[in-house]
């Protein structure tokens, strides 16, 4: 199965541009318009609020998913921790749905979540990699993430695959609902550019090795910062660098550095910046400017036309609701390149299941 790869992660990380073929041929009907069940739509249409229940990066893609959900198909959406809603639930709207992301479909903390809304007879919609898991049986309904086996303990296909399916649902909805922002959004055609742009960014890989000897080899931390879906976005490259590299990593909203988190910044201190928004370039840009004065070794990953002089990782351009699928490849390949530097078991990483299904 692993052909001519050395481990899961890599392989499933050069996936991905297939897996986005695959989820836009497997959602386009014959009449050439990417569709989704009309029970599925007709359920988000009587809600009045979303949920968004996940763990780990599927929760992350979580975060994203709200970004689409409420840009495209204008419904307010929540994104929870599965292991904090089940015991500290919020105040809930009159009509919740409830929307449950999960690779495996047997994470025990969303599980836990899903039987307590069943019995409140919520309506519910499990995105899964994995037909017939317990979440998949037990919610109302399930649309599957077409991404294909996930073998390696770090999430990467499951992530992009995840992001690709609610940008569907998204944009079905909200063209339901004759939103302008989904009636002009060509969700199929994006996602293809998206998957070429992938592409092309993957073929890029022969500065990774340098760049995380030179950054990280002789560091006990790291931090990721970005702003909106960037800052989504940290907050999944720094839980793949600790989950597989075994350094203390974070990811920070960069406006919050100064705050706070600025104090940390030694010599050294690496920083990866993400910078793919066109509202907050600037500003991300000047707290880039903020560490690397206070000594920071600084790493800037950005969108193509946002691209400066001495930027480190350009990114290739697509619609700026799917720069998350191209800002995470670069963090995926920093923690894969990271852990192999380290001598790390990349696929199976210490005190780590696949799947988490104990409470
Ligand atoms: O199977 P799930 O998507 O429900 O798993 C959720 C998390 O356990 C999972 O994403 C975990 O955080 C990954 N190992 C991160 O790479």
């Amino acid at each position: 199965e692993l052909g001519s790869y050395d481990c899961y992660m890599m392989k499933e990380i050069e996936e991905q541009p297939a897996v986005m073929r695959k989820i836009v041929s497997a959602y386009t009907t014959e009449n050439g318009q990417v569709a989704i069940d009309e029970r599925i739509i007709s359920s988000l249409l009587a809600s009045d609020r979303i949920y968004i229940i996940a763990c780990g990066t599927s929760w992350h893609a979580g975060l994203i998913g709200k970004n689409l959900l409420e840009k495209l198909a204008e419904i307010p959406t929540e994104v929870h921790l599965s292991s904090e809603f089940g015991y500290h639930t919020p105040l809930l709207s009159e009509k919740p749905f409830f929307i449950y992301l999960s690779q495996s479909g047997e994470t025990a903390d969303s599980r836990q979540v899903l039987v307590q809304t069943n019995k409140w007879a919520y309506p519910s919609l499990t995105i899964t990699n994995v037909l017939g898991s317990t979440l998949s049986r037990e919610a109302s309904f399930t649309l599957p993430l077409y991404a294909g086996p996930e073998i390696a303990v770090a999430s990467t296909k499951a992530y992009t695959a995840q992001i690709a399916v609610l940008s569907i649902l998204a944009s079905v909805v909200g063209r339901a609902k004759k939103i302008m922002a989904a009636e002009t959004f060509d969700v199929a055609s994006e996602l293809s550019l998206a998957a070429h742009q992938m592409d092309t960014l993957l073929t890029k890989q022969g500065k990774y090795q340098d760049l995380v000897e030179k950054m990280l080899k002789q560091t006990r931390n790291a931090f990721f910062i970005g702003r909106g879906a960037d800052y989504s976005v940290s907050l999944e490259g720094a839980l793949k660098l600790k989950e597989i590299s075994y350094l203390q990593c974070e990811g920070f909203a960069s406006g919050e550095l100064k705050h706070g988190t600025i104090a940390l910044i030694e010599e050294r201190t690496p920083v990866f910046a993400l910078i793919t928004g066109q509202s907050t370039h600037l500003q991300t840009r000047s707290n880039l400017k903020e560490v690397e004065s206070r000594g920071a070794a600084t790493c800037a990953i950005v969108m193509e036309d946002l691209a400066q002089e001495g930027d480190d990782i350009i990114l290739p351009k697509v619609h700026e609701l799917f720069t998350p699928l191209m800002s995470v490849l670069p963090t995926q390949l920093i923690a894969y390149y990271t852990a192999l530097m380290k001598g790390n078991n990349v696929d199976k990483p210490r005190n780590l299941a696949k799947s988490v299904t104990v409470e």
